[in-house]
């Protein structure tokens, strides 16, 4: 099994999504809950970027002991003076320095040539080296880049001292293939490519970041940067829980392990849904309402006979309870009776088919039937049956 780390930026691209922003006290509680979920690396913000980061990134970085805490620099020595500040007291720290590699973004953002990002790059990796034993380098936009600069500026990042390369598809645009191909292009020619760790970091605006992500595990990527509930700028990042669980779930595929505590992701997922006013859609991939619900008469059925005909995880791997029947007009007698004996209604057999066809009609007229509604339901056709 190769050992994938999981780098969490909730706090801080997370933190970017439109509504979200958190207090002080609210990181903290986040920073708390993702190390007892077992991220490796909870990337809690940009120091620089103002006062409440620097002391939200310093205070969680002196609280946090499980989980190596990062803080995001630009190429520029006062972000990276910001985050030593705000680290400075941790073992180990690491720092998170970027730019831009695509010809658009150096054009039209930076407006600079490629001469003076590969310059800055270096410049910039060299001086966190200083201070920092671990330094992430993120040739920003990546995915849109030219791969013969690419290589040049992730050579010349190793060489000075970088400790792991991300290479991000900033604005979710690559496929799968495309993104796999890229690290394994990097990675094969890119010289001493074997002496750092490989990082991924997906954004969803085709809806590609989980499977972008997992190509990148089969290209060789041990590290993984993502967010609770995929939340992050425009469509947002790879959700946390959809990556960590897929690798486990998927292992005969995958081949890796992470250090995630699942059973902590429901809790986690709670936490960071309400704490950033951002409610998780039903179908939403292992958290949403739904991910565990079964409403047609056929799956109820299965489940019921044994929950692996359409449950391929337990919800109780992730912290959840257990299935749920959703009682609709689709389902099925079998169902009817396993929900009345959880409320603790016995229906006889014999009286099974009249309940039944009682129960149909009801469904037909309602779109949800909550357990209140089958409990007035079960009053009423016993008093008439
Ligand atoms: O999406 C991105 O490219 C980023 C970088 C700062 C790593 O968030
Ligand atoms: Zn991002």
């Amino acid at each position: 099994m190769e050992r994938i780390e999981i780098y969490d930026t909730t706090l801080r691209d997370g933190e970017q999504s439109p509504g979200c922003s958190l207090n002080d006290e609210e990181k903290m509680r986040i920073a708390k809950q993702l190390e007892q979920l077992g991220v490796d690396v909870i990337e809690a913000g940009f120091p620089a970027s103002s006062p409440d980061d620097f002391k939200a990134v310093r205070d969680i970085a002196n609280e946090i002991k499980d989980s190596t805490v990062t803080g995001l620099a630009r190429c520029m020595k006062n972000d990276i003076d910001a985050c030593w500040e705000a680290l400075k007291g941790t073992e180990n720290p690491r720092v998170h320095v970027f730019i831009a590699t695509s010809p658009i973004h150096m054009a039209c953002k930076l407006k600079k040539k490629p001469e003076e990002v590969l310059e800055m790059a270096v410049q910039s990796v060299k001086y966190a080296k200083r201070f920092f034993p671990q330094v992430e380098f993120s040739a920003e936009d990546a995915s849109r880049s030219d791969m013969a600069f690419l290589i040049k500026v992730v050579e010349a990042a190793i060489k000075a001292g970088a400790t792991v390369i991300n290479l991000p598809d900033t604005v979710g645009y690559a496929t799968p293939k495309e993104y796999g191909d890229m690290f394994r292009y990097i990675r094969d020619h890119v010289s001493d490519s074997d002496r750092v760790c490989f990082s991924c970091h997906c954004h969803n605006d085709l809806g590609m970041a989980t499977a972008n992500t997992l190509a990148s595990v089969e290209a060789g990527v041990r590290q993984i940067e993502c967010t609770v509930n995929g939340v992050g700028e425009r469509a947002g990042n790879v959700a946390l829980e959809e990556a960590g669980v897929a690798l486990h779930v998927r292992k005969d595929v995958f081949h890796a392990a992470t250090r995630l505590n699942l059973k902590e992701i429901k809790r986690t997922s709670d936490m960071v849904s309400q704490l950033m006013h951002s409610p998780i859609q039903a179908n939403k991939a292992i958290v949403g309402a739904n991910a565990f619900a079964h409403e047609a008469g056929i799956h109820q059925d299965g489940v019921l006979k044994n929950p692996r005909t359409y449950e391929i995880m337990s919800p109780s791997m992730i912290g959840l309870d257990q299935t749920r029947l959703v009682l609709g007009k689709h389902s099925g007698r079998h169902a009817l009776v396993e929900k009345a004996s959880e409320l603790g209604i016995h229906i006889p057999d014999d009286a099974v088919n009249t309940y039944f066809q009682a129960f149909k009609k009801m469904a037909d007229s309602q779109k949800t039937i909550s357990d209140d509604d089958l409990i007035s339901f079960f009053r009423k056709e016993k008093m008439s049956i």
